[in-house]
């Protein structure tokens, strides 16, 4: 950089932030959840795929997933959510200086969902990109609001992770179709006088993205006629097996990362996979029992990066979990792509 290209009010060598503003700690104020108004049991399913309400619920937990209707899109829903958790941390909308958009499945894709929910929101002069994580999405859009505010980018940062499942997910493939499920969930987070997020421990293997992810591009669908798809497909019991073996030590390094150790934890709020696999990743963790263990996957299915926000407005909604209690978040999904951190709840 040149002098003459030193930005005005600053000189060569000068500070770029006060110094002890450096790094400004954060934390979630507040979450907001959105769920489609239709459910769908597992009955309903069976009548046109060959499954059963008792092989779905002994295999996954699941009773019941949301589906989306035509004007209930990544958009509308992440804004409806949004507005939630602004409302629940008595903001407007004029506090937020950022949007972060975590999904998988917004086939919009430009200009970015987030600068959607933005004009949504009517929130004017703010940021607004998209994260693409896949089910860790969440995590991964955590975090980066974390950064946005230690750094002193942001002051208010409203994360929203909205997912319509169903525009990806093979109505005809059983082994997706009774497990994606639609909604979105969003979280407010901002600048607290104590470090509310935890450091996060991440990581990612691309040599497993033929397990979960999309099986065709949408170059491939333009240009091949009568193609159908791209869907999302999963090889299930390859990811089940890698994330009950892999996962435990990442979630226990987070926990070591925010300082703490499992008996501090009040709540586990891992990516609402499978139920099964659930207790199990809790089992190796060797939780004690006094930790809520989230199980919105129940009612709601997966909803891959929006699954742990709303599971943590249920867990609210519910009263399961006092204010400020630290929870452990884990995420991970397709790519494959996975995170956790230690948060105190709003
Ligand atoms: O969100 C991203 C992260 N997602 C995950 O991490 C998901 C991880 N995986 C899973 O949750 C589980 O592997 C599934 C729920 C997807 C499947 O459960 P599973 O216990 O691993 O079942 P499976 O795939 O081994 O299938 C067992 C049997 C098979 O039949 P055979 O070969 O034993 O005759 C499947 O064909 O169940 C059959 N099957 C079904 N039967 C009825 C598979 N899907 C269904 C179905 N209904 N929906």
């Amino acid at each position: 950089m040149t002098a003459e290209s030193v930005p005005k009010g600053g000189t060569r060598g000068s500070r770029i932030a006060a110094g002890p503003r450096l790094a400004i700690p954060a934390r979630i104020l507040a979450v907001g959840a959105y769920r489609p108004g239709r459910g769908v049991a597992n009955a309903e399913l069976s009548r046109t795929l060959d499954t059963s309400d008792a092989w779905i619920v002994k295999r996954t937990g699941i009773r019941r997933r949301c589906a989306a209707s035509p004007g209930e899109t990544v958009v509308t829903m992440g804004a409806a959510a949004a507005e939630k958790a602004l409302a629940a941390a008595g903001r407007s909308v004029d506090a937020v200086d950022c949007v972060v958009a975590a999904t998988m499945s917004y086939t919009g894709q430009s200009p970015s969902a987030a600068v959607q929910i933005a004009r949504e929101l009517g929130a004017k002069r703010v940021g607004a990109f998209d994260v693409s994580a896949a089910c860790a999405g969440f995590n991964y859009a955590l975090d980066v609001a974390r950064s946005l505010i230690a750094g002193g980018s942001a002051r208010h940062v409203l994360v929203v992770a909205s997912e319509r499942m169903s525009d990806l997910i093979d109505p005809g493939d059983r082994t997706t179709a009774v497990i994606f499920s639609d909604g979105a969930g969003a979280a407010l987070v901002g600048a607290y006088g104590e470090p509310g997020i935890g450091p996060m421990t991440w990581g990612s293997d691309g040599s497993l993205a033929g397990v979960a992810g999309q099986d065709l591009t949408w170059a491939h669908f333009r240009d091949t006629p009568g193609c159908r798809g791209p869907y999302f497909r999963m090889r299930g019991p390859e990811l089940y097996r890698w994330a009950i073996s892999e996962m435990p030590a990442v979630a226990l390094r987070a926990v070591d990362a925010a300082g703490l150790d499992l008996a501090d934890l009040a709540a586990f709020v891992p990516h609402q996979a499978n139920l099964r696999m659930i207790e199990a990743i809790a089992d190796r963790l060797g939780l004690p029992g006094h930790v809520v263990v989230a199980r919105d996957v129940e009612d709601q299915g997966n909803t891959s990066a929006a699954s742990i926000p709303l599971a943590i407005s249920r867990l609210k909604e519910e009263c399961a979990v006092a204010s400020g209690a630290p929870a452990l978040l884990l995420g991970f999904g397709a790519g494959v792509a996975y995170g956790a951190q230690v948060i105190r709840l709003p």
